[in-house]
């Protein structure tokens, strides 16, 4: 029984692959991520080295200094070769609106991955505007910066290596090597792990880095879900926080709902809570 379906699963992606993956659950490239999500969890990295495989692709196959360029490979890359937990195609087309829009001059990312969300980024933002993105797993952001020098814009954005909540370190650097101050940041975007949404968004607010009019765009809502932070944005709309809902779908596939939330500081009415 248990060999009956393993053999038709085997034989479902075998299909899937010869005809060019069009089912996204049958990519062996997909299975292989979702067998590997416990050692995603702790490293952040599938473990078959796909993520610097990116980076030599997008080396050997886009023009250097060519950002449209290096954004289509990488998607090349995530459709035809290895599937990657980059924002994609569709919700990539939500954030550069989202940045266009608020014409932003300072810009924070948290969660930089292989760096395509701030190529994406960088291509929206202001000639003069600068991003820093903080990542926790070095080895991602070695490989974000191979891809973005590739691209041209790696002078425009900064990464960091750390996270939000390692008691203050990376805070510090962001104020003391960075010159993060009360009301410096336009725009800022949420792309790391989902429970952490919410506390990073609280610490940002205890050090005031927001102003009225600052955008937060929150990638993942739907899928796989960040329920405190959703929550903490309905029960904060027209208050502090006016909130887009965008409808979309999970990275490179149609089938899996996402939601990505676009939401405009209205500035502080309430004291937010202390987080360490
Ligand atoms: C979904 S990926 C980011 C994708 C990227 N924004 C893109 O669209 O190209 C999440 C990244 O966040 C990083 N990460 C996870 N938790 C973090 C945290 N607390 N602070 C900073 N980065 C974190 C992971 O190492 C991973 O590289």
């Amino acid at each position: 029984m248990v060999l009956g379906v393993v053999a038709l699963l085997a034989l479902a992606v075998g299909a899937n692959e010869c005809a060019g993956k069009p089912v996204v659950f049958l990519r062996w490239s997909f299975l292989r991520f979702v067998f590997a999500l416990n050692h995603m969890g702790a490293t952040w990295q599938v473990g078959d080295g796909r993520e610097k495989a990116l980076a030599d692709y997008v080396c050997a196959h886009a023009r250097p200094g060519d950002v449209d360029d290096a954004i289509r490979v990488i998607d090349d890359f995530c459709y035809h070769k290895k599937y990657l937990i980059n924002i994609g195609d569709e919700k990539g087309q939500l954030l550069d609106d989202a940045v266009a829009a608020a014409r932003p001059q300072r810009l924070l990312e948290v969660g930089t991955y292989c760096g395509y969300s701030a190529l994406r980024i960088a291509r929206a933002m202001p000639p003069d505007a600068r991003l820093h993105s903080i990542e926790f797993n070095a080895a991602n952001a070695r490989i974000a910066q191979r891809i973005w020098d590739h691209a041209g814009v790696g002078e425009r954005i900064v990464v960091v290596v750390g996270t939000l909540g390692d008691d203050d370190k990376t805070i510090k650097a962001l104020r003391e090597e960075h010159r993060f101050s009360p009301g410096c940041l336009d725009f800022l975007f949420l792309d790391h792990e989902k429970s952490e949404y919410l506390p990073d968004l609280h610490r940002i607010l205890q050090h005031r880095w927001l102003h009225p009019g600052s955008v937060v765009v929150a990638d993942n809502v739907g899928y796989p879900g960040a329920p405190e932070y959703r929550n903490f944005m309905q029960q904060h709309e027209g208050h502090d926080w006016l909130t887009r809902t965008h409808r979309s779908h999970a990275e490179y596939q149609k089938l899996i709902p996402d939601t990505v939330l676009e939401s405009t500081y209205l500035g502080q009415t309430t004291q937010p809570p202390h987080v360490d």
